[in-house]
């Protein structure tokens, strides 16, 4: 995000949230795979693109919802092939992360979306497992793995795909801890999945789910009653029920919102009419994330950026965003108790 698009910001307001630190909750590894490295993938692969150039790819990120998006980002995974590839790109998100004082993430990736493809599942866990690792050895850059289902396919492909990467667990038990579902949210109801969240959730993952991202908030009811997930990704349309946000309200059921991919994809016309500022302020646990920052126009901060200047938020109000996120995360208590107090002596200190 260039400067140009956050005009009404100070200096003093963007250094603060330049410097905030953050969690990062709802972030898709193959969401970050920026135009120059795909690329770059597709020639060491000898994988042919339907684009001459980076910006004639760049070009074409002009989606009118969801689903035009999630044609272009599969087509664009097609060049992750080998170990490497997944480790160079998570490489590259902890590098972007980093700059932006992201002090955890926890990070979701969609199996389906390679297996299909032939690569074996071991390959997507080991690639962005190292990448992973070494951030956390080096840099004290802490994160989690969310293995995501595809909605758009069957239930019993998502049992496949947990069969097939439970032989793994003991081997990454340091990072996966998590169950996602993700793609074309329509016509793909939380209920389809019933039976394999309740597996996964005997196993003990921790359980998320998109929903009123494009659905309806009956979705966001039925992923909390029928899937009992401890977290919405997205969930924007729960404000059309008013006794759905008053259970959000008194559950504190946190909400993963992405503002910059909902401009992107339509679910909202105008950043200044995004509904984040009004949940906040009517005390829903909401949370900023960048969902597929290389195709949706930035990072965290540019996110935080973005809110800020379109919604008017107050330094008490952004550090609740962040407060939000840190409660929200799936760390253990001690590790959340640290990182709130660097939150709160950053917020005394400026
Ligand atoms: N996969 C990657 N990004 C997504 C989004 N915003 N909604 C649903 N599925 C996704
Ligand atoms: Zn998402």
């Amino acid at each position: 995000m260039t400067s140009s698009a956050t005009p009404s910001l100070s200096a003093e307001m963007r250094a603060f949230i330049e410097a905030l630190p953050k969690t990062e909750l709802h972030l898709h590894i193959e969401g970050t795979l920026e135009p120059e490295l795909l690329f770059a993938l597709a020639q060491r692969n000898k994988v042919d693109l339907p684009y001459a150039s980076v910006e004639a790819l760049r070009a074409a990120y002009a989606f009118t919802d969801l689903q035009s998006f999630l044609d272009l980002y599969y087509a664009g995974a097609n060049v992750l092939r080998t170990e490497q590839d997944f480790y160079d790109m998570t490489m590259a998100y902890i590098d972007h992360a980093r700059a932006d004082k992201v002090r955890h993430a926890e990070i979701f990736f969609d199996p389906q979306t390679h297996t299909e493809r032939g690569i074996g599942i071991d390959v997507v866990f080991a690639g962005i497992a190292r990448a992973l690792r070494e951030a956390r050895d080096q840099h004290g850059f802490s994160s989690a793995m969310i293995m995501s289902f595809l909605r758009h396919l069957s239930e019993e492909d998502a049992f496949a795909t947990l069969d097939a990467a439970l032989p793994l667990r003991d081997l990454y038990k340091d990072l996966w801890n998590g169950i996602g579902l993700d793609s074309s949210e329509r016509g793909n109801p939380p209920e389809k999945f019933a039976r394999v969240f309740a597996r996964c959730k005997e196993l003990g993952f921790h359980l998320v789910a998109h929903a009123g991202e494009e659905g309806p908030p009956e979705y966001v009811l039925s992923a909390l009653d029928v899937l009992k997930v401890e977290r919405i990704d997205h969930g924007v349309r729960s404000e059309e029920n008013p006794a759905l946000m008053q259970r959000l309200i008194k559950e504190q059921m946190p909400l993963t919102v992405c503002p910059l991919s909902n401009l992107k994809l339509c679910v909202v016309d105008d950043m200044a009419e995004h509904n984040i500022a009004r949940m906040l302020r009517a005390g829903l646990a909401v949370t900023v994330n960048s969902d597929d920052p290389a195709y949706f126009g930035g990072y965290m901060n540019a996110n935080y950026l973005a809110i800020a200047s379109s919604l008017a938020l107050t330094r008490e109000e952004l550090l609740q965003l962040a407060r939000n996120g840190i409660n929200a995360s799936f760390l253990p208590a001690t590790d959340k108790a640290r990182l709130m107090q660097e939150v709160e002596e950053f917020g005394s200190a400026h």
